[in-house]
């Protein structure tokens, strides 16, 4: 094969219940995902320029917000295929085109997802032919939301978010995103909400799993499963980018049966009670302070994979 094209999905974070700051910088966390149908697509090329003073791996974004992704060695699809040549033991070339959909920076995995479609389209470009138990330890390392883009669907990750189990879902959820002008850093984010905490002296415990969400969504209950939707880093989001409140507020004004931030934002989730309703809620939110443009979407939806 000189080139294997992957589809990955965008992820909402249906719970993310940030525990306290670790001493590895990090945070503990409960984090329900949820694969929903916004697509990147990652193609890894045998490389057109084989000449010795080539790198070995290059990157190309196409797409709406291609100017925003780094086109150099930090792109994570990159970072990705290079710790997956290092865990073979050998050196391998590839040229990476990243067609992106998902939004960048916005709350959306969308940089984990091109990260773990790298890792399914090398692994079979160099017929690596290595199980999807290695592929998700490679992915771990690259960053903690890598391994529930391979994986897919909807479920829990614990510790930094990297140890997933997944979780039994009844239907489709129709859901409506609201893409924001600009991105917000995930790092600063979760800073945001470490100060907010301190400022306000509140103890934020260790995370526990909401039985009311995990039956809502074993039950495809959407009505249940929207008013148990919730995300510890919303009050930072909001903190850092204020106008998100009326986003928010818009949705819920148009009949959202539940409405929040998504991840670290700035990209806004609603939930509706079917495709029509979902189509209704992102023509009503296109005039919302804050909302550049509104799309609707399904999940749960599998990761990555094949597709060419
Ligand atoms: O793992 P990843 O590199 O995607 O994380 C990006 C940043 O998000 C981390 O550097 C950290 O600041 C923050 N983070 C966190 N706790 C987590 C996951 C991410 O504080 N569980």
């Amino acid at each position: 094969m000189s080139a294997i094209t992957v589809r990955v999905p965008a992820k909402v974070n249906l719970q993310l219940a940030v525990g306290p700051l670790r001493e590895d910088g990090y945070h503990d966390l409960v984090n329900v995902f949820h694969a929903v149908s916004i697509f990147d697509e990652v193609t890894a090329a045998e490389p057109g320029d084989v000449s010795a003073a080539a790198p070995p791996l290059t990157v190309r974004i196409e797409g709406e917000s291609a100017g925003e992704v780094p086109a150099n060695d930090d792109n994570l699809a990159v970072r990705a295929a290079r710790a997956l040549a290092g865990h073979a033991g050998r050196s391998y070339r590839a040229d990476l085109l990243i067609r992106k959909s998902i939004p960048v920076a916005g709350g959306m995995a969308g940089g984990s997802a091109d990260a773990a479609a790298a890792l399914v389209a090398c692994n079979e470009l160099w017929g690596l032919g290595l199980p999807v138990e290695d592929l998700m330890e490679i992915a771990a390392d690259v960053g903690s939301d890598v391994p529930f883009a391979l994986l897919g669907g909807t479920a829990v990750g614990t510790g930094r978010g990297e140890r997933l189990s997944r979780l039994e879902t009844s239907g489709a959820f129709h859901w409506v995103f609201a893409l924001a002008d600009g991105g917000l850093s995930t790092p600063r984010v979760y800073g945001e909400c470490d100060r907010l905490r301190e400022e306000a002296g509140t103890d934020p415990g260790l995370p526990v799993a909401s039985e009311p969400l995990l039956a809502a969504l074993r039950e495809g209950d959407a009505a249940a499963l929207g008013r148990a939707l919730t995300n510890d880093l919303q009050p930072a989001a909001l903190s850092l980018r204020p106008s998100l409140a009326h986003t928010l507020h818009a949705g819920a004004e148009l009949g959202a049966l539940g409405s929040l931030v998504s991840g670290s934002g700035p990209t806004c989730a609603f939930l509706a009670a079917s495709e029509t309703h979902a189509a209704e809620i992102a023509a009503g939110l296109k005039n919302a302070e804050g909302c550049r443009a509104a799309v609707t979407a399904t999940g749960p939806v599998p990761g990555a994979v094949v597709v060419g």
